[in-house]
């Protein structure tokens, strides 16, 4: 069944912003490879490929649905990076903007009773559970090394190791 215009709008809006998230995760790569952290680099980069996944997620169902989606314009990421810290915090920050933005589009597919987007969005909304939590846990352990250089890289070392099959892309 197709979507009401409406749905249709907030649905492309979500694909607007997975592609947001994707460009904002490649930056802070960027910044983290500029601060010679290739692992975290790394990481973020991974990340970034699966926002993308996570835009074509929603393009298939809107096709699959007989709509139309469509990107909008997107503006560069505007970030202030000068720590890792800063850089996985911001991408907390984005990943809980997500999150809501993926609960208020549940909250108006359940108002307009379109009860064939509950799996995707019921997918999304375990997935950003699951993106937030491993954010934070980033975030967390980076405050613990308190700019100490050797527990950074030992940090560095390891979600540089992070396994290619943990980004759907592959
Ligand atoms: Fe597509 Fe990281 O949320």
């Amino acid at each position: 069944m197709k979507l009401t215009p409406e749905l249709e709008k907030a649905f492309n809006a979500q694909i607007t912003l997975e592609f947001e998230a994707s460009m904002v995760y490649r930056q802070l790569a960027i910044e983290m490879e500029i601060h010679d952290l290739p692992g975290m680099a790394a990481w973020l980069r991974h990340q970034a490929d699966e926002e993308i996944v996570h835009a074509n997620k929603f393009i298939d169902h809107l096709a699959d649905r007989g709509n139309h989606p469509k990107i909008a314009s997107i503006s560069g990421p505007t970030v202030t990076i000068n720590t890792p810290l800063d850089a996985f915090t911001a991408a907390a920050k984005h990943e809980e903007r997500v999150s809501e933005a993926i609960r208020e589009l549940y909250r108006q597919t359940e108002a307009a009773g379109d009860l064939d987007s509950r799996p995707l969005l019921n997918w999304f909304l375990s997935e950003q559970i699951e993106e937030e939590a491993t954010v934070n846990e980033i975030v967390a352990r980076i405050a613990m090394t308190n700019d100490d250089g050797p527990g950074l890289l030992r940090l560095d070392e390891e979600l540089g190791t992070r396994p290619t099959s943990t980004t759907e892309a592959n």
